[in-house]
Order: structure tokens, then C-alpha cells, then sequence
């Protein structure tokens, strides 16, 4: 069985003590980056209690023993390489300290709701950086050896010959080991600059049947933007590597692709 459970806090304030409610509370008269931190666990069920572990003994561990080795006093260390660095350790904190026979699996940060880092225990010096974009494009979902009428079936009003739009979010995770000294997963900068040539300027306010080449005879279906997506990233990030590309069309569809399957 697994289990998450996620804390929320303040990037500058490890208050052991804060109730875990949306927004957390601060000691301090101050506004600070508010993070969240996300802990995967495996373990069997207890057949008396039904839990795998009782959450206030996972809080207590990520507030008291995890937190402390994430905050930062000083804005310099709030980088995201110094982040990736401290969550190694404090991923290793985390799988010794929480109660047995839980096991940890991951622990994530979320930065913004743009950005997190993430590393799992079966590979501790290899961090995952996850980075959002948006575009909002057009398209029309139907096969050229279907007539209308038929296209209509299967594809419903998603098939109108004029089209229709959708505000697309796009997360990209790479991965890679931990190089401090150059950034390398963690460069948010090279990330940005690469998905942005690459995807959000092509894709953005464009029709996609009409003005990407892909989709000249591909359905643009969200399954085949991701692949689109992936194709078009995967040899072109040349500092790390590319986990996972995850198209969501609508707040309740994504796609999924990490490079088979
Ligand atoms: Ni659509």
C-alpha cells in the first residue's frame, strides 16, 4: 500500500509547530515562499488501526527532522541547486527517521505551482525538476478516411470542421544527477529556454491541424500532442535528461509520455 501526505510551510520558517492547514502560519511578520512537501510511503496496513502509518507521525518527522534541513535564512539559499542539494539530505533524513516498517519512496517539493523538485529513494542522487508551462492553441479531432457524419460519432462536437480551443498545461520533468557545481538538472534557465523555442512559441494561439507539421496527418488528440511534445524535447535537452511530458487538456485531462508505451 501506499500512502502521501504533504505539509505545507513557509520557505524561511521551519515552525515545528504550525497547524497544517492551507496557508500554515508564520511566527514571523513576514511573507515568505510558501511550499508544500510531499511524502510517498510503502508499507503494509496495521489490521487493527487500518493504517499504514498514522499521519501525525509522518507531520512530525517532515516539521521536525525534514524541514529544518530545508529552510533557508538567507534568499541565496533558496537557489534551486542548493535546494536539490539539501533535499538529497533531507531525503535521507526522512527514510531513516520515519517509523518502520514504512518505507519512503519519494519526497517532492512544490515551489510554486510551477516548479518542484523531487527525488526517489531508489535513487538518491538522481533529482527530478518539474516545470509548467501553458499555451492555448485550436484543433479539430478527426480521420481524413472518415466522412463528417462519422467523425461525428466518434468524436462528438470535438469534431466541428471550424474547431475549437483549449488553454493547455504542459509539465516537463528532467532528470539527472545532482551537479551542484554546474546546476545541470536544475537549470530552470536552459529548461525554459529550450520548451519555450521548441513548444509554447510553436504551439501558442495557433491552430494545430493548420499550423504544426506533425498534425497534418496525426490526430491532435491530447495522447498525441504529449508524444509531439516529447519528439520534439527529447534529443534537444542536451544538459539532462527528459523523464516525462504530462498535457493537461482540461482541469480534468492529461496525457502522459515518458518515451514508450
Ligand atoms: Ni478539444
Amino acid at each position: 500500500m501506499r500512502l502521501m501526505r504533504e505539509i505545507r510551510c513557509f520557505a524561511t520558517d521551519g515552525n515545528a509547530t504550525c497547524q497544517n492547514s492551507w496557508a500554515g502560519s508564520s511566527e514571523r511578520d513576514a511573507v515568505a515562499p510558501f511550499w508544500v512537501l510531499r511524502a510517498v510511503i510503502d508499507g503494509p496496513v496495521a489490521p487493527q488501526t487500518g493504517y499504514l502509518c498514522d499521519i501525525k507521525e509522518i507531520d512530525a518527522v517532515l516539521r521536525t527532522e525534514v524541514l529544518p534541513q530545508l529552510v533557508a535564512e538567507k534568499s541565496a539559499e533558496l537557489g534551486l541547486a542548493a535546494l536539490a542539494s539539501r533535499l538529497v539530505g533531507a531525503a535521507s533524513t526522512a527514510a531513516a527517521q520515519l517509523p518502520s516498517p514504512t518505507k519512503l519512496l519519494s519526497l517532492e517539493l512544490s515551489l510554486s505551482p510551477y516548479t518542484k523538485l523531487a527525488i526517489s529513494t531508489g535513487a538518491l542522487q538522481m533529482i527530478e525538476l518539474t516545470h509548467a508551462y501553458e499555451f492555448s492553441a485550436a484543433h479539430r479531432l478527426s480521420c481524413k478516411d472518415l466522412s463528417d457524419e462519422e467523425n461525428r460519432r466518434i468524436f462528438g462536437k470535438c469534431s466541428n470542421p471550424n474547431g475549437h480551443g483549449h488553454n493547455y498545461v504542459l509539465e516537463v520533468t528532467v532528470t539527472g544527477p545532482l551537479d551542484e557545481a554546474t546546476g545541470t538538472v536544475t537549470d530552470l534557465g536552459h529548461l525554459d529556454r529550450i520548451v519555450r523555442e521548441l513548444v509554447v512559441e510553436p504551439f501558442d494561439h495557433k491552430h494545430l491541424n493548420v499550423e504544426l507539421a506533425e498534425f497534418a496527418t496525426l490526430n491532435p488528440t491530447v495522447e498525441n500532442i504529449a508524444l509531439v511534445v516529447w519528439n520534439r524535447l527529447v534529443d534537444a535537452l542536451d544538459r539532462c535528461r527528459l523523464a516525462k511530458v504530462r498535457v493537461w487538456e482540461t482541469p480534468k485531462t492529461y496525457a502522459e509520455y515518458s518515451g514508450s508505451g
